[in-house]
């Protein structure tokens, strides 16, 4: 090396809502194995131990280079005694056997496939999982009770596991959009989630919807998923009321940092078109429930399935919830730890709470959100923590 080189120091802070994270990096090398150890504490619900290893990918993540030897990593926060561990061993054999040993694991594998489908969550694979079960098709072939989530979950299983493309978002955003305009004239309507986050692929689409007079969002939802299934574009709808007023734990902590806003997990029914051999997607022809499946194969047309969150906010919150469900995960958490530990409030999807001065902060922006908790702006693109 040459002797005038320096490297210069990197200054990392230690909140990933503190840091900027973009989508594209240079150590998924690191992070793709830290991520599955995350994954698996999951399924065990070890949520602790999943953490440390999310925030220990996050700070690779922000990286500027990809790591090359341990000393490069000694002033950065966040990587714990077995993140470091798993690291050294990547570097110096190019894999980690704790991470390899996980991945081939009968049980991280069948819970990985368990809770693949729609509807499963951890609790629910575990059990199938020490009852003997590996896979969607073992329950189906046990006759295992199902709820409708998880009905259409098996039924859509490899529509549903296959990615979303950004192409596939914008048709699903027209069709919305058409939907919401219908039933609600001079609504708002933003894609959410990966996509707002610049991500090519998801495992699903979100949209955020409001209205700019407070209270015309009341009780929205209902009529678009009406309007949706009136032209025979949904395959699966469950709709959530609004619980925020009726809720008693105050509005910025509802338990489990879900949100109580109108909501709709749903599965969309795609059209698609095949021209030239090549899949190209479409909004709906309208009557694709009067059309029998094979009628559409030889036409040329089909479809697929895709799981679509909608979420019903009132303008006052709106940029509460549109802060809330951009993601990534990993940073919603870290803003509201920021929030309470460091700020002494309370961040949630609907509201900012000031425990010391005892009053909800008011914000019509995302900006305005992170200057009232003292945090520099940080855009949607750089939030891939
Ligand atoms: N979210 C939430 N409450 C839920 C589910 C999701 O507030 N019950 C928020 C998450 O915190 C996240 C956003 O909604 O900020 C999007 O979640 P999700 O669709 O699961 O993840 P994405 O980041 O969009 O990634 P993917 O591409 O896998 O969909
Ligand atoms: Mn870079
Ligand atoms: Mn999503
Ligand atoms: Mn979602």
């Amino acid at each position: 090396p040459k002797p005038c080189e320096v490297t210069p120091a990197i200054i990392m802070k230690s909140y990933a809502c503190q840091r900027r994270t973009p989508l594209k990096h240079h150590n998924s090398f690191l992070t793709e194995p830290l991520e599955i150890l995350a994954e698996n504490a999951e399924f065990s619900e070890n949520e602790g131990r999943s953490l440390a290893f999310r925030r220990s990918a996050a700070v690779l993540k922000a990286l500027p280079r990809a790591v090359r030897a341990m000393d490069e990593l000694k002033d950065l926060p966040c990587l714990g005694e077995h993140s470091l561990r798993v690291i050294k061993e990547i570097l110096e054999d190019g894999a980690s056997s704790e991470v390899e040993s996980t991945r081939q694991s009968e049980q991280f594998q069948a819970m990985k496939a368990l809770t693949g489908v729609f509807g499963v969550g951890v609790r629910t694979a575990d059990r199938w999982f020490r009852e003997g079960l590996r896979s969607p098709l073992d329950l189906i072939h046990t006759g295992q009770k199902l709820n409708h989530a998880q009905q259409a979950g098996v039924q859509h299983y490899n529509d549903l596991n296959t990615p979303v493309t950004k192409k596939e978002a914008t048709v699903i955003s027209d069709i919305v959009e058409r939907a919401v305009k219908a039933v609600l004239p001079g609504a708002i309507i933003i894609l959410t989630g990966g996509f707002r986050r610049g991500k090519e692929v998801g495992h699903d689409v979100d949209f955020l919807i409001t209205h700019p007079e407070e209270g015309a969002e009341e009780r929205l939802m209902p009529k678009i998923v009406n309007w949706l299934d009136e032209q025979g574009l949904l395959l699966y709808q469950k709709t959530t009321r609004n619980s925020y007023l009726e809720s008693k734990e105050g509005p910025a902590r509802p338990p489990s940092n879900m949100d109580r806003f109108e909501r709709c997990f749903s599965i969309f029914k795609l059209e698609q078109t095949k021209v030239n051999s090549d899949t190209q997607v479409e909004a709906s022809s309208y009557n694709s429930s009067t059309t029998d499946r094979t009628e559409e194969y030889h036409s040329g047309s089909t479809w697929r399935a895709v799981r679509v969150d909608l979420v019903v906010s009132p303008y006052s919150q709106f940029a509460f919830a549109t802060l809330g469900w951009t993601g990534s995960k990993l940073f919603e958490r870290e803003l509201r730890r920021w929030a309470g530990q460091e700020k002494g409030m309370s961040l949630s999807s609907h509201a900012l709470y000031d425990s010391k001065q005892q009053r909800y902060l008011q914000a019509n922006s995302e900006e305005e959100i992170f200057t009232h908790l003292g945090l520099e702006y940080i855009p949607p693109s750089e939030r891939n923590a």
